[in-house]
């Protein structure tokens, strides 16, 4: 049993990660910025004040630090660059000197939004971001790896899962309160993903950590599937009749920040690391049907 620390455990992965922490007997600290919760064992940390990153491992005196902490807005990081940088990359980077500093294992959470999306990516396909959040995260990736020589960093791709401390929607729930309620939901056809169940990426980040693996492993799904197909999939998982979905293009809604198309990752090396394969997107729906 451990103490870890999960960094941004009021996110969705982060809530999922907590679960899983607990699941196998580990003791959990969860960071929040914000009031906290009611329900103790949080401890306050913004990643913008990057000089009180330290101090607050030093206290928790963690054996394993989980980064799931990122400014997710993919738009708002065009419009606040100096922000992204300090949070997705800076304290990604002082997170994890602290983490080695405390002799505590590191696992950090990227995306495939370091890929230019130009085809299914490889951990040993170069990256090259389209937009300031993968330029961003990609810092990050260096950052950590150079600061922890046994970190192990995740990319993920569209995370998924149920939210059950905020309102905040993400791949998945975004499109099952539109088509619940009766509503259009607007899906592109052009750009093509792996998502990951937040679930399979939190069963991932312990099972590589006590294999004692690291480096930069691809988890998601199996399926490398356009946001329309992951729209009708999901209609059919939850069974909704007469789902309203209307494709566009990528070029026909005004995006600030320019999108990777098919960032899709393949997931051979964590399959082989950890003998077993990762699942279907189909399977993940279930999985979420079954827990709602
Ligand atoms: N969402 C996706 O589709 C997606 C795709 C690929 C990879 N990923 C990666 O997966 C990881 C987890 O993302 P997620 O989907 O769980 O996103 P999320 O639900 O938006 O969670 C992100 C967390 O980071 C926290 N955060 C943001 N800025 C912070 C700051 N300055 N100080 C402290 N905490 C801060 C947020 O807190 P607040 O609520 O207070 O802002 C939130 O708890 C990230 O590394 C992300 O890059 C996500």
């Amino acid at each position: 049993m451990a103490r870890v620390l999960v960094v941004g455990g009021a996110g969705l992965l982060g809530q999922y990660v907590i679960r899983e922490a607990r699941a196998r007997g580990h003791e959990v600290v969860g960071t929040h910025r914000g009031p906290l919760p009611a329900s103790g064992g949080w401890v306050s940390l913004d990643l913008r004040d990057v000089g009180r990153i330290a101090s607050v491992v030093d206290e928790v005196r963690p054996g394993l630090v989980v980064n799931a902490a990122t400014l997710t807005d993919v738009d708002g990081c065009e419009a606040r660059p100096d922000e992204a940088r300090t949070v997705n990359a800076l304290a990604a980077g002082a997170l994890a000197e602290a983490a080695r500093r405390a002799g505590a294992g590191f696992v950090h959470v990227s995306t495939d939004y370091v890929f230019d999306g130009s085809g299914p990516a490889t951990e040993a396909t170069s990256p090259n971001p389209l937009c300031v959040y993968g330029a961003t995260k990609l810092e990050g990736e260096r950052l950590v790896l150079a600061a922890h020589r046994e970190a192990i960093v995740l990319r993920l791709s569209a995370v998924f899962g149920w939210n059950r401390m905020s309102a905040k929607t993400n791949a998945v729930t975004w499109i099952l309160e539109r088509l619940e309620r009766g509503e259009e939901a607007r899906l592109f056809s052009d750009q093509r993903l792996t998502p990951t169940y937040a679930a399979t990426a939190a069963g991932a980040a312990f099972d590589l950590w006590g294999s004692a693996s690291r480096g930069v492993f691809h988890v998601a799904s199996r399926d490398c599937l356009s946001r329309v197909e992951i729209g009708r999939a999901v209609a059919d998982a939850f069974g909704i009749k007469h789902p309203r979905i209307t494709p566009v293009t990528m070029s026909n809604v005004p995006l600030v920040a320019k999108r990777p198309a098919a960032p899709c990752l393949l997931v051979r090396k964590v399959e082989e690391t950890l003998k077993r394969d990762m699942p279907g997107f189909r399977t993940c729906l279930d999985d979420m049907r079954a827990t709602r």
